[in-house]
Protein backbone atom coordinates (compact mmCIF):
# COMPACT_ATOMS: atom_id res chain seq x y z
CA UNK A 1 0.00 0.00 0.00
CA UNK A 2 2.82 2.39 0.64
CA UNK A 3 4.26 1.99 -2.48
CA UNK A 4 1.20 2.63 -4.47
CA UNK A 5 0.80 5.45 -1.90
CA UNK A 6 3.85 7.18 -3.17
CA UNK A 7 3.09 6.74 -6.82
CA UNK A 8 -0.22 8.04 -6.68
CA UNK A 9 1.20 11.41 -5.10
CA UNK A 10 3.67 11.28 -7.92
CA UNK A 11 0.42 12.59 -10.23
CA UNK A 12 -0.69 15.48 -9.69
CA UNK A 13 -4.67 15.62 -10.12
CA UNK A 14 -5.65 12.95 -8.22
CA UNK A 15 -9.51 13.72 -8.91
CA UNK A 16 -11.60 10.54 -10.31
CA UNK A 17 -14.79 11.37 -11.71
CA UNK A 18 -17.47 7.64 -10.88
CA UNK A 19 -20.14 7.47 -12.85
CA UNK A 20 -22.76 4.65 -10.67
CA UNK A 21 -20.48 5.39 -7.43
CA UNK A 22 -22.94 4.72 -5.10
CA UNK A 23 -24.34 1.34 -6.81
CA UNK A 24 -22.83 -2.26 -5.44
CA UNK A 25 -19.01 -1.98 -7.18
CA UNK A 26 -18.90 1.42 -7.20
CA UNK A 27 -19.09 2.57 -3.77
CA UNK A 28 -16.40 -0.89 -2.68
CA UNK A 29 -14.26 0.82 -5.50
CA UNK A 30 -14.36 4.28 -3.61
CA UNK A 31 -13.17 2.89 -0.38
CA UNK A 32 -10.41 1.13 -2.25
CA UNK A 33 -9.51 4.31 -4.32
CA UNK A 34 -9.92 6.86 -0.81
CA UNK A 35 -7.34 4.04 1.28
CA UNK A 36 -4.49 5.41 -1.45
CA UNK A 37 -5.81 8.91 -1.07
CA UNK A 38 -7.61 9.72 -4.54
CA UNK A 39 -10.35 12.70 -4.73
CA UNK A 40 -13.85 11.04 -5.74
CA UNK A 41 -16.48 12.89 -7.26
CA UNK A 42 -19.49 10.70 -7.85
CA UNK A 43 -22.27 11.36 -10.58
CA UNK A 44 -25.45 8.96 -9.80
CA UNK A 45 -28.74 9.15 -10.77
CA UNK A 46 -29.55 7.32 -7.76
CA UNK A 47 -32.00 4.87 -10.40
CA UNK A 48 -29.90 1.79 -8.43
CA UNK A 49 -28.83 3.44 -5.46
CA UNK A 50 -29.58 5.32 -2.64
CA UNK A 51 -27.76 8.66 -0.61
CA UNK A 52 -27.31 6.68 2.47
CA UNK A 53 -24.42 4.94 0.55
CA UNK A 54 -22.77 8.47 0.39
CA UNK A 55 -23.54 9.01 4.26
CA UNK A 56 -22.26 5.41 5.02
CA UNK A 57 -18.85 5.89 2.34
CA UNK A 58 -17.99 9.10 4.83
CA UNK A 59 -18.33 6.98 7.98
CA UNK A 60 -16.32 4.38 6.09
CA UNK A 61 -13.50 6.58 4.66
CA UNK A 62 -13.35 9.22 6.96
CA UNK A 63 -13.25 11.61 3.87
CA UNK A 64 -15.99 13.69 2.30
CA UNK A 65 -16.95 12.79 -1.45
CA UNK A 66 -19.32 15.30 -4.04
CA UNK A 67 -21.97 13.80 -5.20
CA UNK A 68 -23.88 15.41 -8.66
CA UNK A 69 -27.22 13.38 -8.62
CA UNK A 70 -27.19 13.54 -12.45
CA UNK A 71 -28.54 11.01 -15.18
CA UNK A 72 -25.54 10.21 -17.86
CA UNK A 73 -27.91 10.39 -20.49
CA UNK A 74 -28.32 14.32 -19.58
CA UNK A 75 -25.69 15.78 -21.93
CA UNK A 76 -25.50 19.35 -20.44
CA UNK A 77 -25.45 18.85 -16.68
CA UNK A 78 -22.83 16.25 -17.39
CA UNK A 79 -20.95 18.58 -19.19
CA UNK A 80 -21.21 21.16 -16.46
CA UNK A 81 -19.83 18.22 -13.95
CA UNK A 82 -16.59 17.97 -16.07
CA UNK A 83 -16.24 21.80 -16.24
CA UNK A 84 -16.25 22.47 -13.02
CA UNK A 85 -14.24 19.24 -11.31
CA UNK A 86 -11.54 18.45 -14.16
CA UNK A 87 -11.19 15.14 -13.29
CA UNK A 88 -8.13 13.55 -13.90
CA UNK A 89 -9.58 9.71 -15.05
CA UNK A 90 -12.97 8.54 -15.13
CA UNK A 91 -14.00 4.80 -13.89
CA UNK A 92 -17.68 4.33 -15.74
CA UNK A 93 -19.89 2.04 -13.57
CA UNK A 94 -23.15 3.28 -14.05
CA UNK A 95 -25.91 1.12 -16.78
CA UNK A 96 -28.37 -1.27 -16.06
CA UNK A 97 -27.66 -4.68 -15.76
CA UNK A 98 -30.29 -7.19 -15.40
CA UNK A 99 -30.45 -9.91 -18.30
CA UNK A 100 -33.82 -10.24 -17.67
CA UNK A 101 -35.12 -7.08 -18.24
CA UNK A 102 -32.36 -6.11 -20.92
CA UNK A 103 -34.67 -9.38 -23.04
CA UNK A 104 -37.78 -7.31 -21.83
CA UNK A 105 -36.81 -3.86 -22.93
CA UNK A 106 -33.40 -3.90 -24.79
CA UNK A 107 -34.25 -0.53 -25.88
CA UNK A 108 -33.85 0.91 -22.36
CA UNK A 109 -30.60 -1.03 -21.81
CA UNK A 110 -29.33 0.42 -25.10
CA UNK A 111 -30.04 3.81 -24.81
CA UNK A 112 -28.87 4.12 -21.11
CA UNK A 113 -25.77 1.71 -21.57
CA UNK A 114 -24.57 3.12 -25.04
CA UNK A 115 -26.33 6.60 -24.99
CA UNK A 116 -24.93 7.17 -21.80
CA UNK A 117 -21.36 6.04 -22.48
CA UNK A 118 -21.29 7.67 -25.79
CA UNK A 119 -22.34 11.01 -24.21
CA UNK A 120 -19.29 10.70 -21.60
CA UNK A 121 -16.85 9.89 -24.03
CA UNK A 122 -18.05 12.81 -25.78
CA UNK A 123 -18.28 14.88 -22.82
CA UNK A 124 -14.60 13.73 -21.76
CA UNK A 125 -12.67 14.72 -25.08
CA UNK A 126 -14.25 18.16 -25.05
CA UNK A 127 -12.44 18.76 -21.61
CA UNK A 128 -9.55 16.83 -22.40
CA UNK A 129 -9.78 13.87 -19.75
CA UNK A 130 -8.36 11.00 -21.73
CA UNK A 131 -8.48 7.95 -19.28
CA UNK A 132 -11.77 5.66 -18.64
CA UNK A 133 -11.82 2.78 -16.91
CA UNK A 134 -14.94 0.51 -17.92
CA UNK A 135 -17.28 -1.72 -16.21
CA UNK A 136 -17.54 -4.87 -18.66
CA UNK A 137 -18.85 -8.58 -17.85
CA UNK A 138 -17.80 -12.00 -18.84
CA UNK A 139 -21.11 -12.05 -20.37
CA UNK A 140 -19.53 -11.02 -23.28
CA UNK A 141 -18.21 -14.27 -23.88
CA UNK A 142 -21.78 -15.70 -24.16
CA UNK A 143 -21.74 -19.81 -24.11
CA UNK A 144 -17.87 -20.13 -23.84
CA UNK A 145 -16.33 -22.86 -26.40
CA UNK A 146 -13.00 -22.88 -23.96
CA UNK A 147 -12.21 -22.87 -20.43
CA UNK A 148 -10.37 -20.68 -19.04
CA UNK A 149 -11.57 -18.18 -20.76
CA UNK A 150 -9.25 -15.46 -21.99
CA UNK A 151 -9.21 -12.30 -23.18
CA UNK A 152 -8.83 -13.26 -26.87
CA UNK A 153 -12.06 -15.77 -26.62
CA UNK A 154 -14.96 -14.56 -28.61
CA UNK A 155 -17.21 -11.88 -27.99
CA UNK A 156 -20.66 -13.30 -28.71
CA UNK A 157 -23.57 -11.90 -26.20
CA UNK A 158 -26.38 -13.68 -26.35
CA UNK A 159 -28.74 -10.88 -24.58
CA UNK A 160 -29.75 -7.04 -25.27
CA UNK A 161 -27.11 -6.83 -21.71
CA UNK A 162 -24.14 -8.62 -23.13
CA UNK A 163 -24.82 -6.43 -26.74
CA UNK A 164 -24.37 -3.55 -24.55
CA UNK A 165 -21.13 -4.29 -23.14
CA UNK A 166 -19.54 -5.83 -26.08
CA UNK A 167 -20.79 -2.13 -28.48
CA UNK A 168 -19.32 0.14 -25.18
CA UNK A 169 -16.50 -1.90 -25.32
CA UNK A 170 -16.06 -1.52 -29.35
CA UNK A 171 -16.80 2.14 -28.86
CA UNK A 172 -14.53 3.48 -26.26
CA UNK A 173 -11.12 1.66 -28.16
CA UNK A 174 -12.55 3.35 -31.35
CA UNK A 175 -12.12 7.14 -29.41
CA UNK A 176 -8.96 5.85 -27.21
CA UNK A 177 -7.57 5.31 -31.37
CA UNK A 178 -8.83 9.50 -32.36
CA UNK A 179 -5.77 10.35 -29.81
CA UNK A 180 -2.39 9.50 -28.48
CA UNK A 181 -3.34 10.84 -25.25
CA UNK A 182 -6.05 8.77 -24.69
CA UNK A 183 -6.39 5.64 -22.94
CA UNK A 184 -8.76 2.99 -21.64
CA UNK A 185 -8.80 0.10 -19.31
CA UNK A 186 -12.01 -2.92 -19.80
CA UNK A 187 -12.48 -4.96 -17.19
CA UNK A 188 -14.22 -8.12 -17.38
CA UNK A 189 -15.94 -8.54 -14.15
CA UNK A 190 -16.57 -12.45 -13.68
CA UNK A 191 -19.22 -12.87 -10.34
CA UNK A 192 -18.70 -10.37 -7.81
CA UNK A 193 -20.23 -11.14 -4.52
CA UNK A 194 -19.26 -10.44 -0.99
CA UNK A 195 -18.88 -6.77 1.00
CA UNK A 196 -16.70 -4.18 2.68
CA UNK A 197 -15.58 -5.71 6.08
CA UNK A 198 -17.65 -2.98 7.58
CA UNK A 199 -21.15 -4.26 6.35
CA UNK A 200 -22.57 -0.48 5.42
CA UNK A 201 -22.09 -0.94 2.10
CA UNK A 202 -23.04 -4.67 -0.01
CA UNK A 203 -25.26 -5.76 -3.04
CA UNK A 204 -28.68 -4.05 -2.10
CA UNK A 205 -30.84 -4.67 -5.44
CA UNK A 206 -33.78 -2.08 -5.37
CA UNK A 207 -35.98 -5.16 -6.71
CA UNK A 208 -36.05 -8.60 -6.19
CA UNK A 209 -32.31 -10.31 -6.57
CA UNK A 210 -31.62 -12.33 -9.74
CA UNK A 211 -27.82 -12.95 -9.34
CA UNK A 212 -27.37 -15.99 -7.22
CA UNK A 213 -25.88 -14.74 -3.89
CA UNK A 214 -28.42 -12.00 -3.45
CA UNK A 215 -31.01 -14.44 -3.38
CA UNK A 216 -28.94 -16.69 -0.60
CA UNK A 217 -28.88 -13.95 1.33
CA UNK A 218 -32.76 -13.12 0.57
CA UNK A 219 -33.64 -16.81 1.61
CA UNK A 220 -31.64 -16.56 4.89
CA UNK A 221 -33.26 -13.77 6.14
CA UNK A 222 -36.48 -14.86 5.10
CA UNK A 223 -36.94 -12.27 2.53
CA UNK A 224 -37.54 -15.21 -0.10
CA UNK A 225 -38.97 -18.94 0.52
CA UNK A 226 -36.26 -20.87 -1.14
CA UNK A 227 -33.12 -20.73 -3.95
CA UNK A 228 -34.22 -22.39 -7.11
CA UNK A 229 -31.28 -24.12 -8.27
CA UNK A 230 -31.42 -23.78 -11.59
CA UNK A 231 -30.44 -27.58 -12.94
CA UNK A 232 -28.38 -30.17 -11.36
CA UNK A 233 -28.20 -32.20 -14.86
CA UNK A 234 -25.15 -30.05 -15.94
CA UNK A 235 -21.47 -32.06 -16.80
CA UNK A 236 -20.06 -30.73 -13.57
CA UNK A 237 -18.84 -32.28 -11.01
CA UNK A 238 -22.12 -32.24 -8.91
CA UNK A 239 -24.31 -31.50 -11.72
CA UNK A 240 -24.66 -27.87 -10.77
CA UNK A 241 -23.42 -24.80 -12.95
CA UNK A 242 -19.80 -23.52 -12.23
CA UNK A 243 -18.85 -19.85 -11.92
CA UNK A 244 -15.98 -17.88 -11.20
CA UNK A 245 -16.80 -15.62 -7.99
CA UNK A 246 -14.83 -12.67 -6.81
CA UNK A 247 -14.96 -10.87 -3.85
CA UNK A 248 -15.62 -7.39 -4.54
CA UNK A 249 -12.75 -5.27 -2.41
CA UNK A 250 -10.97 -7.55 -4.86
CA UNK A 251 -12.09 -6.54 -7.33
CA UNK A 252 -12.30 -2.62 -6.22
CA UNK A 253 -8.81 -3.03 -5.96
CA UNK A 254 -8.02 -3.80 -9.43
CA UNK A 255 -9.46 -0.33 -10.13
CA UNK A 256 -6.82 1.11 -7.98
CA UNK A 257 -4.48 -0.83 -10.29
CA UNK A 258 -5.83 0.00 -13.47
CA UNK A 259 -5.56 4.17 -12.74
CA UNK A 260 -2.21 3.67 -11.71
CA UNK A 261 -0.59 1.53 -14.36
CA UNK A 262 -2.26 3.58 -17.26
CA UNK A 263 -0.51 4.05 -20.00
CA UNK A 264 -1.72 6.38 -22.72
CA UNK A 265 -2.00 5.56 -25.75
CA UNK A 266 -3.13 2.38 -24.70
CA UNK A 267 -6.11 0.28 -24.89
CA UNK A 268 -6.37 -2.54 -22.32
CA UNK A 269 -8.82 -5.33 -21.68
CA UNK A 270 -8.49 -7.63 -18.11
CA UNK A 271 -10.61 -10.45 -17.29
CA UNK A 272 -11.00 -9.88 -13.62
CA UNK A 273 -11.88 -13.32 -11.54
CA UNK A 274 -10.02 -15.97 -9.61
CA UNK A 275 -9.33 -18.16 -12.07
CA UNK A 276 -11.38 -20.70 -9.95
CA UNK A 277 -14.83 -22.27 -10.65
CA UNK A 278 -17.61 -23.04 -7.60
CA UNK A 279 -20.46 -24.79 -8.04
CA UNK A 280 -23.87 -23.64 -7.05
CA UNK A 281 -24.42 -26.11 -3.91
CA UNK A 282 -20.70 -25.55 -3.40
CA UNK A 283 -21.55 -22.01 -2.67
CA UNK A 284 -24.66 -22.39 -0.66
CA UNK A 285 -22.92 -25.03 1.41
CA UNK A 286 -20.06 -22.67 2.12
CA UNK A 287 -22.65 -19.67 3.18
CA UNK A 288 -24.47 -22.40 5.89
CA UNK A 289 -21.47 -23.77 7.19
CA UNK A 290 -19.50 -20.47 7.87
CA UNK A 291 -22.89 -18.24 8.61
CA UNK A 292 -24.51 -21.37 10.52
CA UNK A 293 -28.01 -20.46 9.04
CA UNK A 294 -30.06 -22.68 6.80
CA UNK A 295 -30.51 -22.14 3.28
CA UNK A 296 -33.86 -23.96 1.72
CA UNK A 297 -33.26 -25.02 -1.87
CA UNK A 298 -34.72 -26.96 -4.26
CA UNK A 299 -33.96 -27.83 -8.15
CA UNK A 300 -35.88 -26.76 -10.98
CA UNK A 301 -34.64 -26.54 -14.73
CA UNK A 302 -31.96 -25.00 -16.44
CA UNK A 303 -32.26 -21.14 -17.30
CA UNK A 304 -32.00 -20.29 -20.34
CA UNK A 305 -28.96 -18.87 -21.71
CA UNK A 306 -27.21 -20.88 -18.75
CA UNK A 307 -23.60 -22.01 -19.27
CA UNK A 308 -22.32 -25.26 -17.46
CA UNK A 309 -19.06 -23.68 -16.47
CA UNK A 310 -17.84 -20.00 -16.57
CA UNK A 311 -14.12 -19.46 -15.00
CA UNK A 312 -11.15 -16.86 -15.98
CA UNK A 313 -8.22 -17.19 -16.87
CA UNK A 314 -6.41 -14.65 -15.34
CA UNK A 315 -2.69 -14.28 -16.23
CA UNK A 316 -2.65 -11.34 -17.98
CA UNK A 317 -3.93 -8.67 -15.15
CA UNK A 318 -1.63 -10.81 -12.99
CA UNK A 319 1.61 -9.85 -15.41
CA UNK A 320 0.53 -6.44 -16.61
CA UNK A 321 -1.10 -5.13 -13.17
CA UNK A 322 0.55 -7.50 -10.96
CA UNK A 323 -3.17 -7.78 -9.61
CA UNK A 324 -4.54 -11.01 -8.04
CA UNK A 325 -7.83 -11.66 -6.03
CA UNK A 326 -6.56 -13.31 -2.48
CA UNK A 327 -9.83 -13.07 -0.20
CA UNK A 328 -11.54 -16.97 0.37
CA UNK A 329 -14.78 -18.06 -0.61
CA UNK A 330 -15.45 -17.99 2.81
CA UNK A 331 -14.76 -14.37 3.76
CA UNK A 332 -17.14 -14.12 0.51
CA UNK A 333 -20.06 -15.68 2.01
CA UNK A 334 -19.35 -14.33 5.81
CA UNK A 335 -18.99 -10.69 4.26
CA UNK A 336 -22.31 -11.37 2.15
CA UNK A 337 -24.24 -12.15 5.29
CA UNK A 338 -22.57 -9.94 7.67
CA UNK A 339 -24.29 -7.04 5.65
CA UNK A 340 -27.06 -8.89 4.28
CA UNK A 341 -28.92 -10.02 7.27
CA UNK A 342 -30.12 -6.98 8.85
CA UNK A 343 -31.51 -6.27 5.26
P1 LIG B 1 -25.44 -1.24 -9.56
O1 LIG B 1 -26.77 -1.22 -10.21
O2 LIG B 1 -25.37 -1.57 -8.12
O3 LIG B 1 -24.71 0.18 -9.79
C1 LIG B 1 -24.89 0.95 -10.94
C2 LIG B 1 -25.09 2.38 -10.51
O4 LIG B 1 -25.25 3.18 -11.68
C3 LIG B 1 -26.34 2.59 -9.65
O5 LIG B 1 -26.01 3.35 -8.50
C4 LIG B 1 -27.30 3.37 -10.56
O6 LIG B 1 -28.12 4.26 -9.82
C5 LIG B 1 -26.33 4.08 -11.49
N1 LIG B 1 -26.87 4.38 -12.83
C6 LIG B 1 -27.46 3.54 -13.71
N2 LIG B 1 -27.80 4.19 -14.83
C7 LIG B 1 -27.41 5.50 -14.66
C8 LIG B 1 -27.50 6.65 -15.46
N3 LIG B 1 -28.09 6.65 -16.66
N4 LIG B 1 -26.99 7.81 -14.99
C9 LIG B 1 -26.40 7.85 -13.76
N5 LIG B 1 -26.30 6.78 -12.97
C10 LIG B 1 -26.81 5.61 -13.40
O7 LIG B 1 -24.52 -2.22 -10.42
P2 LIG B 1 -23.11 -2.85 -10.04
O8 LIG B 1 -23.32 -4.26 -9.70
O9 LIG B 1 -22.39 -1.96 -9.11
O10 LIG B 1 -22.44 -2.81 -11.49
C11 LIG B 1 -21.63 -1.74 -11.89
C12 LIG B 1 -21.21 -1.96 -13.32
O11 LIG B 1 -20.53 -3.22 -13.41
C13 LIG B 1 -22.38 -2.04 -14.31
O12 LIG B 1 -21.98 -1.40 -15.50
C14 LIG B 1 -22.55 -3.52 -14.54
O13 LIG B 1 -23.07 -3.79 -15.82
C15 LIG B 1 -21.13 -4.03 -14.41
N6 LIG B 1 -21.04 -5.43 -14.01
C16 LIG B 1 -21.66 -5.85 -12.86
C17 LIG B 1 -21.58 -7.19 -12.48
C18 LIG B 1 -22.27 -7.70 -11.24
O14 LIG B 1 -22.45 -8.92 -11.12
N7 LIG B 1 -22.65 -6.86 -10.31
C19 LIG B 1 -20.86 -8.11 -13.27
C20 LIG B 1 -20.23 -7.63 -14.43
C21 LIG B 1 -20.33 -6.28 -14.79
C1 LIG C 1 -24.76 -17.94 -11.05
C2 LIG C 1 -25.08 -19.43 -11.05
C3 LIG C 1 -27.09 -19.98 -12.25
C4 LIG C 1 -29.73 -17.80 -9.51
C5 LIG C 1 -24.95 -13.02 -14.39
C6 LIG C 1 -25.00 -12.17 -15.64
C7 LIG C 1 -23.65 -11.66 -15.97
C8 LIG C 1 -22.98 -10.96 -14.78
C9 LIG C 1 -23.06 -11.77 -13.55
C10 LIG C 1 -23.32 -8.61 -14.99
C11 LIG C 1 -25.57 -19.95 -12.40
C12 LIG C 1 -27.25 -20.27 -10.78
C13 LIG C 1 -28.65 -18.36 -10.14
C14 LIG C 1 -30.68 -18.66 -8.89
C15 LIG C 1 -29.36 -20.55 -9.56
N1 LIG C 1 -23.61 -9.72 -14.44
N2 LIG C 1 -28.45 -19.71 -10.14
N3 LIG C 1 -30.44 -20.01 -8.95
O1 LIG C 1 -25.56 -16.14 -14.65
O2 LIG C 1 -23.13 -16.27 -14.03
O3 LIG C 1 -24.10 -14.11 -14.60
O4 LIG C 1 -24.40 -12.20 -13.33
O5 LIG C 1 -22.59 -8.42 -15.91
O6 LIG C 1 -23.84 -10.80 -17.02
O7 LIG C 1 -25.49 -12.97 -16.69
O8 LIG C 1 -24.74 -15.18 -12.45
O9 LIG C 1 -25.61 -15.13 -10.17
O10 LIG C 1 -27.24 -15.21 -12.09
O11 LIG C 1 -25.87 -17.22 -11.57
O12 LIG C 1 -29.19 -21.78 -9.55
O13 LIG C 1 -31.68 -18.20 -8.33
O14 LIG C 1 -26.16 -19.65 -10.14
O15 LIG C 1 -27.72 -20.97 -13.01
O16 LIG C 1 -25.08 -21.25 -12.53
P1 LIG C 1 -24.41 -15.53 -14.01
P2 LIG C 1 -25.92 -15.61 -11.54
Amino acid sequence: MEVIYFMMHAKSNNKILITGGYGYIGSHTIVALHTVGYEVIVVDNLSNSTKKIGKNLEIICKKTHKLYEINILNFDELLNCFIKEKPAAVIHFAGLKAVEESVKNPLLYYQNNIQGTINLLDIMGKVDCNNIIFSSSATVYGNPSEMPINEKHILNAINPYGSTKIFCEKIIDDWVKVNKKRSSTILRYFNPIGAHESYLIGDNPNSVPNNLMPYIVSVANGTSEKVSIFGDDYPTKDGTGIRDYIHVMDLAEAHVLAILNDQRGRSRVYNLGTGKGISVLELIKTFEIENKVKVKYTVSSRREGDAAEVYADVKLVKNQLNWSANRTLKEMCKSAWSFGKNL
